[in-house]
């Protein structure tokens, strides 16, 4: 099947292999308007890259540490989507370079629309207690056409990380280092980021400058075990873990992590800002923690 078509607007989506990235790919490939899809990646051979040519869309290969790089596949675009992976390498100072780069190959390209993965500028908003966000700062102020889709927190890390865990009495538990009352805003990343993005390009209210929070619902921790016991009929409890119990098992990104889910706890994952004006023109609808509790696979339950 050919699902990116020869006409509209170019749009360039790094990250495109990823999370984030791959959904705004299948979303604007879903789209009833045209768009001219180029997939980035830092390796084309990659099955996840073969996926993307084999539902016909044009993947290239650059590397966004490369400016070179970024000139090549920018040139020619009118949309940009980015998204810079932290985790893979947990360098600030690189995470920062990486963002102003792609920035300044978009603005030099002429790129009339850029769309950034940001997070919350959280130490304006928490008076410097967390470091954050230094690139969407930057995007903004660069005077290129900008818009901020902030993904909430993956549904996903409750696969891995937040998954619940079974007890040596056969009991299941989910330990997490916030209080129980703890809001977090959710997102099935993989399935629904993309409909923010689509919504931002296509949306009335929406266009270049808009600032959309990628979220499905906020719940609380003991919401999200009640409901997870609601629908999977298990008896799961919470309990909130010391900071020094999570360290010792969060593995080495486990301080930056903990940071981020204190700064959830203290502040609110989008620092209090509210979700409702971001869903107003999705164009599918996403799913709540419900579904996605429902259409996984807990492995924990077999
Ligand atoms: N987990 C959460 O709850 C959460 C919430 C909000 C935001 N985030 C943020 O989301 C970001 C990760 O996004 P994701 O989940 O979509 O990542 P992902 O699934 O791990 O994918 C990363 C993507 O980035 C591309 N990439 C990485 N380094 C690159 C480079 N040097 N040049 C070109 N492409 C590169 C990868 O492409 P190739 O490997 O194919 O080259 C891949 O497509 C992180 O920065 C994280 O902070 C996470």
């Amino acid at each position: 099947m050919v699902s990116s078509s020869s006409n509209g607007p170019v749009v360039v989506v790094i990250g495109a292999t990823g999370a984030q990235g791959g959904s705004v790919v299948q979303h604007l490939v879903g789209s009833d308007k045209n768009y001219q899809i180029v997939a980035v990646t830092r390796d084309t051979t990659k099955p996840a890259s073969k996926a993307l040519a084999d539902q016909g869309v044009k993947v290239v290969s650059a590397n966004v540490d490369s400016r070179d790089d970024l000139d090549r596949v920018f040139k020619g675009a009118n949309i940009v989507f980015a998204v810079t992976n932290f985790w893979e390498h947990m360098n600030f100072g690189k995470e920062v370079e990486d963002g102003k780069r792609i920035v300044d190959a978009a603005k030099a390209a002429g790129v009339s629309h850029f769309i950034w993965s940001g997070l919350e500028p959280v130490s304006q908003v928490s008076g410097g207690k967390y470091k954050h966000a230094v690139i969407t700062t930057y995007a903004r102020e660069s005077g290129l056409p900008t818009s901020i889709v902030q993904a909430a927190s993956y549904m996903q890390n409750f696969e891995t990380l937040l998954a619940p865990r079974k007890q040596p009495d056969g009991s299941l538990v989910f330990a997490v280092p916030m209080t129980p009352q703890s809001k977090i805003a959710l997102l099935d990343t993989k399935a629904d980021y993309g409909a923010y993005v689509r919504e931002v390009i296509e949306g009335e209210s929406f266009g270049p400058g808009s600032d959309v929070l990628a979220c499905a619902e906020e719940l609380s921790l003991e919401e999200i075990v009640s409901q997870f016991n609601e629908v999977t009929g298990a008896k799961a409890t919470y309990h909130q873990l010391a900071h020094d119990d999570f360290l010792a098992v969060a593995g080495p990104a486990g301080q930056e992590i903990l940071e981020m889910l204190l700064w959830f706890q203290d502040f609110g994952y989008f620092g209090g800002k509210d979700i409702a004006p971001s869903q107003k023109e999705l164009a599918v609808p996403v799913k709540t923690w419900r579904d996605f509790v429902r259409q996984t696979k807990w492995e924990v339950l077999a």
